[in-house]
């Protein structure tokens, strides 16, 4: 019999400040673009973000991967990085982009997806941001 294939999550938390804003356009045109989150001074969000692997569930061990080890990973690679920071300033691998979730989203997947080789089978399937309880993005990697 084959292995099946299940989706495991694991969710972290952060808070950090950041502020929507875009050189290229005039102040006017991002303070109708970006609304409260333009303000000059950054604000702040609790975050939350959820990363969900796709991988064989061996029969004898039961599980796609060890959940605590994938903890150990995102606390690594991103909660660690953004903790506490603000994202325009603090986070050279989220320098030059307009930290919106859906950007965040993408740069998380990024540092997540070289790091799951390691775990033979697994494959990234989902990477959701919450920037707040009601406002999420989802990237789903190239091409998905
Ligand atoms: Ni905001």
């Amino acid at each position: 019999m084959t292995e099946p294939f299940v989706e495991i999550t694991r969710r972290e938390e952060f808070s950090a400040a950041h502020r929507l804003h875009n050189p290229r356009f005039s102040d006017e045109e991002n303070r109708r673009l970006y609304g409260v989150c333009n303000n000059p001074n950054g604000h702040g969000h609790n975050y939350a973000f959820e990363v969900t692997v796709r991988g064989p569930v061996p029969r004898e061990t039961g599980m796609v991967m060890d959940l605590n080890r994938l903890m150990v990973l995102l606390r690594e690679e991103i909660v660690s990085q953004v903790d506490h920071k603000h994202l325009n300033h603090d986070v050279p691998w989220l320098a030059g982009i307009v930290p919106t979730a859906e950007h965040v989203a993408v740069a998380f997947w990024k540092r997540i997806e070289p790091r799951l080789a390691q775990f033979e089978g697994c494959s990234l399937r989902r990477v959701r941001v919450y920037e707040s309880r009601d406002n999420f993005a989802d990237y789903h990697g190239a091409g998905a």
